[in-house]
């Protein structure tokens, strides 16, 4: 294997090779999704609500994410490994953000982290970007910002927004952000975007015309049950395969089919 690093990313679009990401927040998750051969592994802030069962990604902190952080680290040979900046540990000035992007590169060992927003976070990005630690872009659908929106239907339907984006992106490119997720915004704006910029766009419910596709590992294995975007393709039913495993093991407990011979000391 040779290890991903945000230039292979760069160079994968110019040769026009899609880039897979998923989502991992502990050891052996992040040790099969790697050796599966993903080529990028985000500790999303979606933590918050997978892991940790919240409504929103709003109550992580920056501890509880490096504690994620520093579990996938652990288990990865090949992949990228961005690491969300959680809300709260890099709006209120550029100094908090870098301050926060340091202790997730020290802390951690991640390889790049990422965090929302357009011309609101530049002054953030540029500071980290000058300590030397690579940023991820995040726009369209941006989680931490749900009670501003409202509701987390599709973003940028309208010229007003769409524009702002599409200035967003430029301006996260120039900046040196080396890739940029966008979520939940129509097909044929992301695929506008894409084809104007040469870092690449991965997206989420953003359609094919983008440079690659990021999914929470969970939804797409279908552990979640309740969340149901269209974007979301299934590759597994692990909700019905697992509790039918727990409901067997409940069974042969009861039984005494388990432990039997073989099974005991
Ligand atoms: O936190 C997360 O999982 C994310 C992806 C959905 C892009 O930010
Ligand atoms: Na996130």
């Amino acid at each position: 294997y040779k290890r991903v690093t945000v230039k292979s990313l760069v160079e994968m679009k110019a040769n026009k090779e899609k880039i897979s990401m998923l989502t991992a927040y502990d050891y052996t998750m992040a040790k099969i999704v790697d050796g599966a051969g993903v080529d990028v592994i985000l500790v999303g802030d979606s933590a918050s609500n997978v892991m940790a069962g919240h409504e929103t990604t709003l109550p992580i902190t920056l501890d509880q994410m490096i504690y994620h952080a520093s579990s996938v680290i652990r288990a990865i040979d090949r992949a990228l490994i961005v690491v969300d900046l959680p809300f709260g540990s890099y709006q209120s000035d550029p100094k908090e953000a870098l301050r926060s992007a340091i202790r997730i590169m020290k802390e951690s060992g991640g390889h790049a982290v990422k965090l929302e927003g357009g011309k609101e976070v530049k002054d953030s990005i540029k500071r980290i970007l000058n300590a030397g630690i690579p940023v991820m872009g995040h726009l369209g659908l941006t989680p931490q910002s749900i009670y501003k929106f409202g509701t987390y239907t599709v973003r940028a339907k309208e010229e007003q927004e769409a524009q702002k984006l599409k200035q967003d992106a430029l301006m996260l490119e120039k900046a040196g952000c080396f890739a940029i997720v966008l979520e939940k915004v129509p097909a044929k704006l992301a695929k506008e975007v894409a084809e104007s910029l040469t870092i690449p766009i991965i997206g989420i419910g953003a359609g094919n015309g983008v440079d690659g596709q990021v999914l929470v590992t969970h939804d797409m294995l279908g552990m979640t049950h309740e969340f149901n975007p269209r974007f979301l393709r299934r590759y597994l039913d692990l909700y019905t395969e697992m509790t039918n495993a727990f409901k067997q093991y409940v069974t042969d407990v009861k039984a005494v089919d388990f432990p039997n011979e073989n099974e005991q000391y």
